[in-house]
């Protein structure tokens, strides 16, 4: 492997703050460009200020730094979407195309994109939906993804160009918060469960969906990024599962650790997005073609989220704590 250089956009939401720090550590932090069109509250990393939709300036950064690798995490999610649709089709396709572009007119050798389980809409077969079936999303942010997808898929069969892809399940972690999706309420919850010991759900309690910890999510990243190019075979986007579940399995499973926990449920308009996606996943090609696995299921999945938010919320107290006591002092 020669020298990489590494261009991630949409850097600072809830996979890019995680995933920044991982590249960091693979390839150095001289190395990894990380962009947003908000600039990161508190980072020694080498960051640029840079909306996708502005095409001169994402093709003068790929150019002036010799980026080899882009991983384009920008995007509008898909509860924010139904509010903003103009607005996720223009970051979501146009800026995804304007990426496409300038890696193509750059040589830029590998591209990650990531897709949704919102590509799925009502009439795919809900329980493991399979990675070659019906495709006719209902929210403005599963037409895009899926476009986003095509489009893939026409770099490489037109230009050759290496566009990796998965469609990942709602994303679970403690490290950061999420970003207008319709699976939000899985990392709202432990927030909440363990400061509050209550919570009010957006969804009904027994809407199954596809989710994946913020661990197997990054290691899915990846293992498909270093994967050998010939081992891609799906060049639209891999169907990926991690675990699924519903809002009162969750609940249940949190009870175990904080037994005061109480769940009550207020569906909104999310519910509806909710109801037009698939309950779990079928990913045999990603096990198959690049030797996918995840590692945590729901029960891994809680018993770690409670074991590090705790901490960091202990953390957290102590700190303010301090800063509290420092401010006091000094009236
Ligand atoms: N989080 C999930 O559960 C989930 C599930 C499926 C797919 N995905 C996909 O993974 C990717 C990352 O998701 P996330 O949860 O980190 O999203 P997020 O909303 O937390 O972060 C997206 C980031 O993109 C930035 N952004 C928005 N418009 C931009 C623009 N014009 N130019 C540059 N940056 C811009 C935002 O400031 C934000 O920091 C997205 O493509 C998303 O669709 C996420």
């Amino acid at each position: 492997m020669g020298k990489e250089t590494i261009l991630l956009c949409g850097a600072n939401g809830q996979l890019g703050t995680v995933l920044s720090q991982v590249l960091v550590d693979k390839y150095g932090k001289e190395n990894v460009i990380i962009s947003d069109i908000r600039a990161p509250e508190d980072s020694n990393l080498r960051f640029e200020l840079l909306d996708i939709l502005n095409k001169s300036a994402l093709e003068e950064i790929i150019k002036k730094n010799s980026v080899t690798q882009v991983y384009n995490l920008a995007a509008i999610l898909s509860a924010s979407g139904e509010s903003k649709p103009m607005l996720s089709w223009e970051v979501n396709v146009k800026g995804y195309l304007n990426i496409l572009e300038a890696c193509r007119i750059n040589d830029v050798s590998k591209i990650f994109y990531p897709s949704s389980i919102a590509v799925f809409g009502s009439d795919a077969q809900k329980q493991f939906v399979p990675q070659h079936g019906p495709l006719n999303p209902e929210t403005v942010y599963g037409i895009g993804k899926l476009a986003g997808e095509q489009w893939s898929n026409y770099y490489h069969m037109k230009h050759g160009m290496d566009i990796r892809s998965i469609r990942y399940p709602g994303v679970i972690g403690y490290e950061s918060m999420p970003g207008g999706g319709t699976t939000d309420y899985a990392v709202e919850i432990f927030h909440e469960a363990i400061e509050k010991q209550h919570y009010s759900c957006f969804l009904k309690k027994d809407t199954q969906l596809p989710m994946i910890y913020m661990r197997d999510c990054i290691n899915a990243t990846l293992q498909i990024m270093d994967a050998p190019k010939e081992k891609i075979k799906v060049r639209t986007s891999y169907n990926l599962a991690g675990m699924s579940f519903s809002p009162e399995m969750i609940a249940a499973e949190i009870k175990k650790h904080i037994p005061a926990f109480k769940m009550e449920y207020n569906p909104d308009f999310r519910q509806q997005i909710a109801d037009s996606w698939v309950d779990s996943i079928d990913d045999h090609f990603a096990q198959q073609d690049w030797a996918w696995k995840p590692a945590f299921d729901l029960q891994a999945m809680v018993t770690d989220m409670i074991k590090n938010l705790s901490e960091i919320k202990m953390s957290d107290l102590k700190k303010n704590k301090v800063e509290t006591l420092k401010t006091e002092t000094n009236v």
